[in-house]
């Protein structure tokens, strides 16, 4: 499972922290239906600012080993609260976005999803066809996930026998509770980030350092074990 802090060395902003989103911006007049309704340009005009930022990163070696790492498992999931779209870039394909995509757009009429890669947008806030106004396909604060993504993020939790936990700070629900359902399960837990989080007491190994360094190296290790 994976947060913002894999994708930081490719130099994307993670939320918390330091330099986080949310020391800078409001999330909730920016990523909720609320701020949307009452400002759908405002809230566009952050993610065309988004979209234009990741456009020019590109994935790195912890995105390309959990890639590579996809192709030897048998049963591999890959969980990702990222919406930037940098594992499929490097290559992933057996993922769930559990918090959608910023590469997808959703008309709010008629319900209907697409890709978009525009970038910028050449109309902010975009339409659809039918009239109707778009939104990112994200998942915001106040918004329930996508309950088939959910459900199978879960059974994947509780069949894992091992589950390596990314650069998530691993307090925002539901993502954080997989964590303790794989634990549960019997699942062997390693963290991989910069810092301890909450789930480090719980852990069975905690591996302090960026995932683009740590990530390649612990992978070298299960391969030779497989
Ligand atoms: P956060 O910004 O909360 O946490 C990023 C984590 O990555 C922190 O624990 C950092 O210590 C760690 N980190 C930073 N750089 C790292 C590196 N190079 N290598 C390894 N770890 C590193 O991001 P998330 O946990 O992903 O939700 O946040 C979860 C959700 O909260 C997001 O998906 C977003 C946010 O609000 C929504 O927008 C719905």
């Amino acid at each position: 499972m994976t947060g913002a802090g894999i994708s930081a060395e490719s130099g994307v902003p993670t939320f918390r922290g330091e330099n986080g989103l949310w020391r800078r911006y409001r999330a909730e007049e920016l990523a909720t239906p609320r701020a949307f309704r009452d400002n759908p340009t405002l809230v566009w005009e952050w993610y065309d600012w988004r979209r234009g930022l990741i456009a020019e990163c590109e994935p790195n070696a912890a995105h390309r080993a959990l890639a590579e790492m996809e192709t030897h498992g048998e049963d591999f999931t890959l969980i990702t609260q990222n919406v930037d779209g940098l594992h499929q870039r490097a290559g992933s394909t057996r993922m769930l976005e559990l918090h959608g995509s910023i590469w997808r757009v959703r008309c709010t009429q008629e319900g209907t999803t697409w890709d978009n890669y525009e970038v910028p947008l050449s109309r902010v806030p975009p339409t659809c066809d039918c009239g109707g106004l778009l939104r990112p396909d994200v998942v915001w604060f106040g918004e329930s996930l996508d309950p088939n993504v959910l459900r199978a993020a879960y059974a994947a939790a509780e069949r894992c026998d091992l589950m390596l936990v990314v650069g998530t700070s691993a307090v925002v629900p539901p993502a954080a509770s997989l964590t303790s359902i794989a634990r549960h399960a019997g699942a062997y837990l390693v963290e991989v980030n910069v810092q301890e989080t909450p789930l480090s007491a719980y852990a069975d190994e905690v591996i302090l350092g960026p995932a683009a360094k740590e990530l390649p190296s612990l992978w070298a290790r299960l391969k030779n074990s497989l």
